[in-house]
């Protein structure tokens, strides 16, 4: 059965009215017409007492009785094949309770160092650290290449002698799934036409009026997450694992535990109860955790198995680097003809290097063509990492524009619209960020101030899509004592989705957030969505607030006889259910649940598909920022960013730009300090920790504005997109753009550091000279 209702969507300033049917079952969506008590409000997080006291526990924390702990034994060779391995005298040593090796036979080969050989499980991490010491292992070493552009000659050393092929799976990068050719270390390219072939796009931009081809590179980023990759792996019985897992999808890493030990789903269980950051790194079992449930298996004793920083560094994922040539052209009154882009990069020993995510999804232009390959290195595998290939592409492309606008003599504000003139969000977007930055009070002139520190201003766009999951189910429990307890599966990657959850069900309740107990990251509790592509909250709330519209209902069918009306005519808010017609027939929420037949009564809420499509189904995003640079010491600073995103209809603001503040530090640290060094000469990464590689510290901050613009689509029950991924992606673009209007030339690779910013002032020097 299903029923209409009349829907407000579109952007708060400008909705229009659709007529939209709907299941029977579910509640009316929101939208822009709802006037909310929480949702869309500023909903301080649930669990920030745990978190600040730090009594909140993480896996890192987990501790059980007898546990044992356990490390890895890394190949220090970036290539090479394994012929032997001696664990007897660490088999031997003291403590030590199992050695087990990755692979059952040898030969093994090596592809990068850092790789996986074998795992010791001791009764302290000392012994076994101590105990890794006394394995001998006899390497047959190869030649190897861990240099990108290296990697492509015709005589490079080969990283793999045969095909690669890779699974879909959760969190794959762009491209990495792709069926594509393999010649020698490069795989691809993968080809998307846009309005036409490679010959097109060169007509168009052979017809252009002005046109900017530059090449621009981006480095290799690690994720960085405070608390590592690891597990504590238990097992309730010989065919029950208990798995404690960092992890950023419980049900991801149940599944593959589940297929790689032979075990049914249901006897494997995931809890992460609180976890310290993933950014699409953490989505798997990992050999980390498969090899931890082995040895707890095989010791019959609990595993804890946390990675190190160093570790981290080398083997658990990276946002890969890129080579990115573009060429843009535009015709005389500066409407886009044509956008090429042909891009290589390295995800190391994994796949999925594409850039082309901003070229193809952001402007209108007559003719877009993208290729892009993988160059395969000796250096640890690619993951995906917050809206993977989006930073990437989008300091190439947002620098290009730039450099068009310019070119044009046009402002790069003014010219973004004209070519985005189809996009009703950024046009609002553009609207508020100019207005709270003071663009208009820019000086057109690049490089136009005096002395050594020269300040500039930059803008850029990002883009992100719509995604979600269906099929999640949550379970809403209502007690006689009144209390409601609300689970679901679904781990919190950070974002505080356990607020949002409580928000959602108090909104609906007529109660208030904190009087609702939320219960995640367990895979005992309802299916819940892994945190990739931005979809934990559009997919998992609307089945929280399908499953408290269903409580409501049967809440009502407990109260009307009491009140001695219809169901249909009640209606609740701030703890009571009364008449809508007779708001003094009321009785509280208490009241009406110690009426429940029994003790208790529980729902399941369902996420059903999209009830409407809504184009595009992507999310717009546009960042400023102001940069001071030295020309004397050539450092960067950042002084103020303002920040104007969409996530369809926002659910807690404050959560929300702590998002937005979140990807814009993290982008600050990718433009300006973050880069993975591998050493030419002997393959290893020279910069394996926290001190040498770099990432923005407290002082890097600056003052961030960030500002969530209600978009109302109606497409499910709470009208939620995503944000965690679209902060991210302008950022290091719009520092681009702003140090090249501080200093009057382009910096077209990251990271953006003084030495780099030093040659290119010498190099306009040189000019003029
Ligand atoms: Mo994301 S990079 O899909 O966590």
């Amino acid at each position: 059965m299903a029923k209409e209702v009349k829907l407000k969507v579109g952007v708060q300033s400008n909705l229009h009215e659709v007529t939209q049917e709907i299941p029977d079952d579910v509640p009316r969506p929101w939208d822009g017409s709802d006037k909310l008590k929480y949702i869309g409000g500023r909903v301080t997080r649930i669990d920030g007492r745990e978190k600040t006291t730090g009594r909140a526990k993480f896996t890192f924390d987990v501790q059980l009785p007898g546990m044992l702990y356990a490390k890895f034994l890394r190949s220090p060779h970036p290539a090479a094949v394994v012929k032997r391995i001696d664990t007897s005298e660490a088999e031997r040593y003291a403590g030590v309770k199992a050695v087990l090796t990755v692979q059952d036979q040898l030969p093994m080969v090596v592809r990068f160092a850092g790789q996986e050989i074998l795992a010791v499980a001791a009764e302290t991490a000392q012994q076994a650290e101590e105990a890794l010491q006394r394995v001998k292992i006899e390497y047959d070493v190869r030649s190897f290449v861990v240099d990108v552009d290296q990697a492509r000659q015709a005589n490079a050393p080969l990283v793999f002698n045969t095909q690669v092929e890779e699974k879909k799976s959760a969190g794959d990068l762009p491209g990495a799934a792709e069926k594509t050719g393999q010649q020698g270390n490069i795989r691809g390219p993968v080809i998307r036409p846009r309005g036409g072939t490679s010959e097109k796009v060169d007509a168009a931009l052979a017809s252009s009026h002005a046109v900017v081809e530059a090449t621009y590179r981006t480095q290799v980023q690690t994720h960085c997450a405070m608390e590592t990759h690891g597990v504590v792996a238990h097992w309730d019985d010989e065919k029950h694992l208990r798995v404690w897992a960092s992890t950023q999808g419980t049900f991801t890493v149940r599944d593959e535990l589940a297929e790689v030990l032979g075990l049914p789903k249901s006897n494997v269980r995931v809890i992460t109860p609180y976890m310290g950051g993933g950014f699409g790194a953490k989505f798997g079992a990992g050999i980390f955790g498969v090899m931890a449930a082995k040895l707890a298996r095989k010791t019959r004793k609990p595993v804890r198995l946390m990675l190190d920083r160093k570790e981290e560094h080398l083997a658990v994922g990276n946002r890969p680097n890129s080579v990115q040539k573009l060429t843009i052209g535009a015709d005389k009154s500066g409407h886009l003809k044509g956008i090429k882009l042909i891009s290589y990069g390295t995800a190391g020993v994994g796949t999925g290097a594409g850039t082309s995510g901003p070229a193809r999804n952001i402007y209108q232009s007559e003719t877009i063509y993208t290729e892009e390959s993988d160059v395969f290195i000796n250096a640890g595998p690619g993951a995906a990492f917050r809206a993977p290939g989006h930073p990437q592409g989008a300091f190439a492309l947002e620098q290009a524009i730039d450099e068009l606008a310019y070119k044009l003599k046009m402002d790069p504000l003014e010219f973004r619209r004209l070519n985005t003139a189809n996009n009703e969000v950024r046009q609002v977007e553009y609207e508020i960020g100019a207005k709270k930055f003071g663009w208009q009070k820019r000086n057109p002139k690049p490089g136009a101030d005096r002395g050594p520190i020269k300040r500039g201003l930059g803008m850029a766009n990002a883009v992100w899509y719509y995604i979600y999951g269906t099929g999640f189910q949550a379970t809403l429990q209502v007690n006689s004592d009144g209390s409601v307890e609300l689970s679901n599966g679904v781990q919190d990657i950070g974002g505080g989705i356990g607020t949002i959850m409580a928000m959602v069900v108090a909104e609906e309740l007529g109660l208030q957030p904190t009087d609702i107990a939320v219960r995640i990251g367990d895979t005992d509790w309802g299916f819940g969505p892994a945190s990739g592509g931005s979809q934990t909250t559009a997919g998992i709330t609307p089945a929280v607030r399908n499953a408290a519209y269903l409580a409501k209902l049967k809440m009502f069918e407990i109260a009307a006889p009491i009140l001695q009306v219809q169901p249909e005519q009640l209606t609740l808010a701030d703890g009571k259910i009364f008449a809508v017609t007779h708001p003094s027939k009321s009785l509280t929420w208490k009241q009406v649940a110690s009426k429940i037949p029994g003790d208790k009564f529980s729902v399941l809420g369902e996420r059903v598909r999209d009830y409407r499509e809504f184009n595009p189904r992507t999310t717009a995003g546009v960042q400023f920022a102001e940069v001071e640079v030295d020309t004397e010491t050539g450092t960067v600073k950042v002084n103020r960013v303002v920040a104007v995103h969409d996530c369809g209809r926002p659910m807690d603001r404050l959560t929300l730009e702590s998002q937005v503040n979140g990807g814009i530090i993290q982008g600050i640290s990718y433009a300006l300090f973050e880069n993975r060094i591998l050493d030419r000469n002997t393959g290893v990464m020279v910069n394996p920790n926290l001190e040498n590689y770099k990432i923005a510290g407290s002082l890097d901050i600056p003052e961030i504005q960030a500002v969530i613009i209600d978009v109302n689509h109606g497409q499910s029950s709470t009208g939620a997109v995503g944000i965690g991924e679209p902060a991210t992606v302008p950022t290091s673009a719009a520092i681009a753009n702003a140090i090249f209007h501080a200093i009057g030339v382009r910096i077209r690779e990251l990271p953006m550091t003084p030495d780099k910013i030093l040659a290119a002032l010498e190099s306009i020097q040189g000019d003029t000279s």
